[in-house]
């Protein structure tokens, strides 16, 4: 092999060593730069004959047209390689799924609250919200519950600054509203004349100091009031077949009610249902508190016990929460858990 062959050989194995282009522009500058190899060749000629200058520029002429194919070659294989790498690195799998941003949902027991809502203003009731501070008189006493009565402990009261106490039911609703009614219709009512029924439900927290599966210190009722002058338990007990039957999206269903007390209602019954079918076919479950309104209530009311007469209920939409979906633990609805929560959505 003669001195040019192994000159381009140097070249070709110096440009495949190349790793990135301003590497293979080093190795460039090395035989074709001013100073390069392939350069010194030429400038070397100066001093032959015109014959020998012929045939020697044209053997290094050819040499040096390998090196820049060498280096053409190398710098095209470069460049294919920075876009394969660039490419590769870019790559969109269309196939991948997207990324969803998670949406949020009501909770189980809005999503109750929402239906009582709807099913009772259907049935013409309107809906009320009240305090979850209360006074003693709105909580116990207008409520027929004096301090002394016995029924207060049946209740255990969070008792806060300043003499007021956190909710235990929602009953003081029925007289915040009916008050507030009476209020409304004072002319009339001095007037000696009729005034609109009151048709109401409050739903809302309320507390008490008791915890475990089945109870929790903060929980949900709905109360329920309705006045007039020929409201009878008859009425209620249609409301309530109406009601269960709607929340549950059942007619399979009895609805009993059994003998009770509270201060606040005479009679007063305990409302119980049992589904005809399902998995708690034929248990009774107690769903209500309920009764007719007090005379010492309605008087409270600021109405004439004589002549408006009417019932009450006060029930749990945490309970009715637990029995529409199946629901084993009450507290499951209060520790956030977003694995329980989701599965609502
Ligand atoms: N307030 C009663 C309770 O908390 C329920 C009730 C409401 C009973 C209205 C009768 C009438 O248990």
């Amino acid at each position: 092999m003669n001195e040019l062959d192994q000159l381009v050989q140097a070249a070709q194995a110096d440009f495949e060593q190349a790793a990135a282009p301003a590497d293979l522009e080093n190795a460039k500058a090395r035989y074709l730069g001013k100073s390069g190899r392939v350069t010194e060749l030429l400038k070397g000629m100066a001093a032959l004959s015109p014959e020998e200058k012929k045939a020697r520029g044209a053997a290094i002429n050819e040499a040096k047209q390998r090196v820049e194919a060498a280096l053409n070659a190398r710098r095209q294989a470069l460049a294919d390689a920075e876009l394969q790498a660039q490419l590769k690195a870019e790559a969109l799998d269309v196939t991948l799924p997207g990324r969803r941003r998670g949406t949020g949902g009501l909770h189980p027991v809005s999503r109750t609250m929402e239906r009582i809502e709807a099913i009772f203003g259907s049935m013409g009731f309107d809906v009320a919200d009240g305090p979850e501070i209360e006074t003693d008189w709105f909580n116990f006493t207008a409520l027929n519950t004096p301090a002394d009565h016995p029924a207060r402990s049946m209740h255990d009261t969070f008792y806060v600054e300043g003499g007021h106490l956190l909710r235990t039911h929602t009953s003081p609703m029925q007289v915040r509203y009916a008050v507030q009614h009476v209020k409304q219709h004072r002319a009339a009512l001095e007037m000696g004349e009729a005034i609109p029924e009151i048709r109401v439900i409050a739903p809302g927290r309320t507390y008490r100091v008791d915890s475990d599966a089945t109870h929790s210190p903060m929980f949900h009722q709905c109360e329920g009031l309705w006045i007039g002058e020929n409201v009878s338990f008859k009425d209620l007990k249609s409301v309530f077949a109406d009601f269960f039957r709607n929340f549950f999206e059942s007619d399979d269903l009895q609805i009993r009610f059994r003998p009770s007390f509270f201060p606040f209602t005479e009679p007063s019954a305990e409302v119980d249902i049992a589904f005809s079918s399902g998995p708690l076919k034929g248990r009774w479950l107690e769903v209500a508190g309920s009764g007719q309104v007090h005379p010492n209530v309605v008087r409270n009311f600021g109405l004439d016990p004589e002549r408006y007469i009417g019932f009450a209920f006060g029930m749990g939409p945490d309970r009715l929460t637990m029995l529409r979906y199946g629901v084993n633990d009450l507290r499951l609805f209060f520790d956030g858990d977003l694995r329980f929560l989701s599965q609502f959505k």
